[in-house]
């Protein structure tokens, strides 16, 4: 089988075989397809799509590219959150200490910055000391001592996904609904969950941009999910403003931290009771959802989710004087105001925008062997959140910057993101929907 008659046949709209996906992927892998082939490919499907049928089956050839984690001898049942990738999503560093320390251990493989969304393993490693890089042996101890681990993908761990990740990122081929969703799902399956708990994200600062295409991708996902015998749940989270109001990596760790501390933005800290609570629920720790969120918010009111996230820093190297002080984490040297020019309800807060200006500030990576810098980032007034009256003058929002001209081409960029209106604007919902194993909440 050539490689490029899969790339043609998929260029023309055709409908790809297992046994072609499987041997595309593992061509992939084992370095036989290039990454050139790979790029066009994925480009192919950007562009003409995947039957469900299609997306399961290179879902299934992703997950079995490498090995398999099978947590059983350390856990009964495995629970696993997924964010589908937005702007400001530190949500795991929350949602992962508030129900290990309600009994639902997480342990957890995450991924890095992709495209204008930040990933969870940059932010983490923003703390000093920090390892993303743990041996399976030291992953299971800490997911038995600690309740609470997140780690790097593995090399082995659907390697297919692994390399296609980076790929995509740097071939403009991230917003393919089969892509993200065989992406996730494949992750998820090898690395052992029986339930997985999505967040999916839509609007501007999401892979997603409308309510019915995040409802489809969930959709899909969900039934993949089942169809290889998984419990789903599936969240449809606003993303059309950044999540909480800091946005780069060790900013977004400074205010999980004032999160699990019971202070943090509103927005943030609700968004991260709605995922606990589907994870309580989805583990069975909790029977109603008034149970599970009421737990949640008494986690982080009585310290108990700080102290397991100390734990878990404490466990995987980091330096937890720097969690207790955020001023100890790294910083930038350059920090300056973008103030409003006039008064009224602000109308949109452009997430995309956000983040890209992050990324071009070097919070994210413009090829896939770039490194991040921790320190830069925006953090959005209180105020800048739709539907928020400001004053003329007010600051919107503070750009930290490593050099001069970065942080006046931030600060310029931000100034177009950022719509104020004369009349009052709602503000979106937190959650658009939550979709349950074979049934739909309304929220
Ligand atoms: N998150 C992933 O893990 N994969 C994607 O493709 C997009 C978001």
């Amino acid at each position: 089988m050539r490689t490029v008659d899969i790339i043609t046949k998929k260029r023309d709209g055709g409908e790809l075989t297992r046994a072609e996906l499987d041997a595309f992927i593992q061509g992939y892998v084992r370095g036989d397809v290039p990454d050139y082939q790979a790029a066009a490919w994925a480009m192919a499907v950007y562009f003409r799509g995947m039957t469900h049928g299609e997306t399961a089956a290179l879902t299934e050839a992703m997950a079995f590219s490498g090995e398999t984690l099978d947590l059983h001898d350390t856990l009964p049942f495995i629970v696993d959150k997924h964010s589908s990738g937005g702007v400001g999503d530190k949500t795991t560093l929350v949602v992962g200490a508030i129900v290990a320390t309600l009994g639902v251990p997480v342990g957890k493989m995450s991924g890095r910055g992709l495209s204008f969304s930040g990933g969870t393993l940059d932010k983490l490693e923003s703390i000093p000391g920090f390892s993303t890089r743990l041996g399976l042996a030291q992953f299971k101890r800490q997911l038995k001592e600690v309740g609470l681990v997140v780690a790097g993908q593995t090399q082995d761990l659907a390697p297919a996904d692994g390399k296609l990740y980076a790929l995509r990122d740097v071939t403009g081929t991230v917003p393919s609904l089969p892509l993200i969703a065989s992406s996730i799902m494949s992750k998820k399956i090898a690395a052992g969950a029986d339930a997985i708990v999505l967040d999916v994200k839509v609007g501007q600062g999401a892979f997603m941009e409308t309510v019915p295409a995040a409802v489809e991708l969930a959709e899909l996902m969900v039934a993949i999910g089942q169809r290889l015998g998984r419990k789903m749940t599936a969240l449809i989270g606003d993303m059309s403003q950044p999540l909480g109001l800091a946005v780069g990596n060790a900013l977004e760790v400074r205010e999980a931290v004032a999160t699990l501390q019971g202070r943090g933005p509103a927005d943030f800290r609700e968004h991260c009771i709605d995922v606990s609570r589907e994870m309580l629920l989805i583990s069975g720790q909790a029977h109603t959802p008034e149970a599970a969120e009421a737990a949640a918010r008494r986690a982080l009111e009585d310290g108990s989710a700080w102290a397991k996230f100390r734990a878990f820093v404490t466990a995987q190297g980091g330096d937890v004087t720097c969690v207790d002080d955020p001023d100890r984490l790294p910083a930038a040297p350059l920090v300056a105001p973008l103030v409003a020019p006039v008064g009224g309800y602000i109308a949109q807060v452009d997430a995309r925008e956000v983040g890209y200006t992050v990324v071009d500030l070097g919070g994210g990576r413009a090829r896939k062997e770039d490194s991040v810098d921790p320190a830069v980032g925006v953090v959005l007034a209180e105020s800048t959140k739709v539907g928020r009256y400001v004053k003329a003058g007010d600051p919107l929002l503070w750009v930290h910057a490593r050099a001069e001209d970065a942080l006046a081409a931030a600060v310029s960029r931000l100034a177009r993101a950022i719509q104020i209106a004369p009349d009052e604007v709602d503000a979106p919902p937190l959650v658009h929907q939550v979709i349950r194993q074979a049934q739909t909440t309304a929220r």
